[in-house]
């Protein structure tokens, strides 16, 4: 995809009323391989989920938003940082791509790289981390592309749909 047509921005409250957010985490295929969707959402969870993150100086949440065929930005997915730890400079990245048809063309790590950077030339941070589902194909290439190694994995850390899963850590350092 033409980058050009990806906008990343601050995320709002406004994006959980104006978008699918809510339903992405309640879609089964897509939450698949994350850390989330375990409770029934709702927009009180929500809210103040986003509530809390918005406020605090441990999260970095960014909208990722695409320009459609009618010139519009819409809002197919979220990135960000967690867990920011300014002592030992580290932090952990999430993606969500929630909109399915804007997947496989190249927004996940263009989003990947923009979130590294942010956190490497925003905010000084020296390591990034991401916890991917071992089946988790596309993250990993997602991880991989864009210079993130293999450090080990962590056997059964996920429990999801009556089986455990491993955890393959990957990391990139500043
Ligand atoms: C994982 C996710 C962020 C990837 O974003 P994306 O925009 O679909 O990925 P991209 O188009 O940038 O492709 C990334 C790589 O994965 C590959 N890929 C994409 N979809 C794939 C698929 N279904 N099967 C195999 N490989 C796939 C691409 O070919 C590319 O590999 P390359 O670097 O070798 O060319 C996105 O699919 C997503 O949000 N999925 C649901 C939630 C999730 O799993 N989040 C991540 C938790 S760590």
């Amino acid at each position: 995809m033409d980058e050009s047509l990806i906008n990343i921005r601050p995320l709002e409250e406004e994006h959980l009323r104006k978008s699918n957010w809510l339903n992405w985490l309640s879609d089964s295929e897509t939450t698949q391989y994350q850390n989330l969707g375990y409770f029934p959402q709702n927009l009180i969870r929500q809210t103040n989920y986003i509530n809390s993150k918005l406020l605090s100086n441990e999260d970095a949440l960014f909208a990722i938003e695409v320009k459609n065929s009618n010139d519009k930005f819409i809002h197919v997915g979220n990135v960000g940082l967690h867990s920011i730890d300014f002592i030992h400079r580290r932090c952990i990245l999430g993606i969500l791509l929630g909109e399915k048809e804007y997947r496989g063309k190249g927004i996940g790590i263009y989003s990947w790289n923009f979130i590294t950077n942010h956190a490497f030339k925003m905010l000084n941070l020296h390591k990034v981390y991401a916890f991917i589902f071992i089946e988790n194909i596309p993250s990993i290439k997602c991880a991989e592309s864009c210079g993130y190694r293999k450090e080990g994995e962590l056997i059964d850390y996920y429990y999801r749909n009556g089986k455990y899963h491993d955890c393959a850590i990957y990391s990139k350092t500043s």
